[in-house]
């Protein structure tokens, strides 16, 4: 007779999600020997931390390298099986680093900013000839949101298809979605400890909606509750790392050329230090003509909940007007949200985590850690998850390196 497994899933991120789809399409599962549920705390859902307010860059080039072999043709199947294009917003995406100054957002705004100007000689200093043409920049021909004259260089991060996106939220709601078509329960409530007898998992109890305490009985137990894992396992090496974004909406009659941009940009002096600032933020253009861009990390205290993720909205600010200060169209767009959230890091390096964890529990599962490349690394993460879950192996790559053990 068959094994009856009984399969809990802490976390509804990314790494919840998909795997829950990845294990609902699992050739050895069947819902009527498998019941598989992922526990969720937010009162709003799933999605609601990082893997909904992050950028969705998924890159050939990405790390862990072994992941992301298996991660980055996942992702092109997902896409092609379920119609990601219209579903989630995929799409292949130049992506490069973009180098150059900041104009003073002081001035209104039209043609290049004093203060722009004066960056511009500060930095070339007897470095190049300030003449730079767009060609010598590197821009490309159809990269015309950001200023050329404000240009000091671009270079590509990949090849045409080197480099894809997703959008994050409507990723993670998908796989969760499409998990549920094959007998999924996703339920809410915040899981509070991980139940063992002997050396073996027996269920996960967790509070309810109500506040109740219940107990869902399991024999296999997938932590994936991003930077709150080590709430529920506090051997775990995982700090957490707060981030704030914006989406910028352009104006109707601008169009955005599909392109993540890695930047470094160098701000107008301060006129108290005489000192200019470099910035680093993100940006990605998105098939609906959204844009979206993410700054620093800072080391806020992570809550209890993900509902309780204070938005600074002065950070939310300082990136908005970092990406305005290379890009008129950003300047006059509309700013849509502010947000937060924070993402799980392995504070000993490496990582993510991947695995059984069978040195504290038989049937304990960990997949975290991901810090900046879960979006990227959720389908090979959630693929390996079901292969050892149903196969007792990984079979789709060699994840030694990313083993609990070598990490508890
Ligand atoms: C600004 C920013 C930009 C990013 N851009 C990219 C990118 O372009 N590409 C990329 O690959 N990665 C990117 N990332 C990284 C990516 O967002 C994360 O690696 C990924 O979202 C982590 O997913 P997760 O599922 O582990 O965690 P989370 O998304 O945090 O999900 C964990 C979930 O567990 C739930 N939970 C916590 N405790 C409990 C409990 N006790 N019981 C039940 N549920 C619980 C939480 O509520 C949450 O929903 C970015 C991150 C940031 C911050
Ligand atoms: C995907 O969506 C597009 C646009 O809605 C539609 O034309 C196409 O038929 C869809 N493809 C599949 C396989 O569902
Ligand atoms: C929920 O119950 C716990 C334990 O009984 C208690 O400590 C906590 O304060 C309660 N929370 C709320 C929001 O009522
Ligand atoms: C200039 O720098 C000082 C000291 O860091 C700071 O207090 C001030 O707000 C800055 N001024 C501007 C215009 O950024
Ligand atoms: C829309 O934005 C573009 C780029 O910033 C600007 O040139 C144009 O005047 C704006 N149009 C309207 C109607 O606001």
């Amino acid at each position: 007779m068959e094994q009856q497994r009984s399969i809990v899933i802490i976390g509804g991120g990314i790494i919840g999600c998909t795997t829950a789809y990845y294990l609902s399409r699992h050739p050895s599962y069947s819902s009527s020997t498998t019941s598989i549920t992922l526990l969720e705390a937010s009162a709003r859902g799933t999605a609601q931390g990082a893997s909904g307010k992050a950028g969705g860059l998924v890159a050939k080039w990405a790390y862990p390298r072994e992941l992301v072999d298996i991660s980055y043709p996942e992702h092109v199947k997902l896409a092609e099986e379920h119609n990601g294009t219209e579903r989630w917003g995929w799409r292949f995406v130049s992506c490069g680093s973009w180098e150059g100054h900041g104009e003073d957002l002081g001035d209104s705004g039209s043609g290049v900013g004093k203060g722009g100007q004066k960056k511009s000689l500060e930095k070339t200093l007897g470095l190049e000839d300030v003449s730079t043409t767009r060609e010598e920049t590197g821009l490309p021909d159809d990269l015309l949101w950001v200023k050329e004259e404000l240009t000091t260089s671009y270079s590509p991060m990949s090849g045409p298809d080197g480099s894809a996106q997703v959008h994050p939220y409507l990723f993670t709601t998908s796989m969760l979605e499409l998990a549920k078509e094959k007998g999924v329960l996703a339920v809410a409530g915040s899981a509070t400890s991980i139940e063992r007898e002997g050396r073996r998992v027996t269920g996960v109890s967790y509070r309810d909606s109500e506040n109740q305490t219940k107990t869902i009985p399991a024999t296999h137990v997938i932590l994936s509750a991003g930077a709150w894992s080590p709430s529920l396992l506090p051997s775990l090496p995982i700090s957490a790392t707060r981030a704030h974004s914006v989406t910028i909406r352009p104006n109707s009659s601008t169009t955005i050329a599909p392109y993540v941009l890695f930047t470094e940009i160098r701000l107008p002096s301060n006129a108290s230090t005489m000192h200019s600032r470099i910035v680093t933020p993100e940006i990605y253009a998105r098939p609906d003509g959204e844009v979206y861009a993410c700054g620093p990390g800072d080391d806020s205290r992570l809550p209890k909940n993900v509902d309780d993720v204070v938005v600074d909205l002065a950070a939310c600010e300082s990136v908005r007007d970092h990406v305005a200060s290379i890009s008129q169209e950003l300047r006059d767009g509309e700013v849509e949200k502010r947000q937060a959230c924070f993402l799980p890091v392995v504070s000993v390096g490496g990582g993510p985590i991947i695995g059984e964890a069978e040195k504290i529990a038989k049937g304990l599962y960990i997949a975290t850690g991901h810090t900046c490349w879960g979006i990227c690394n959720a389908p090979g993460t959630a693929k390996a998850m079901a292969e050892l879950l149903f196969e007792g192996k990984i079979r789709s790559g060699n994840l030694k390196k990313l083993s609990p053990s070598r990490f508890l």
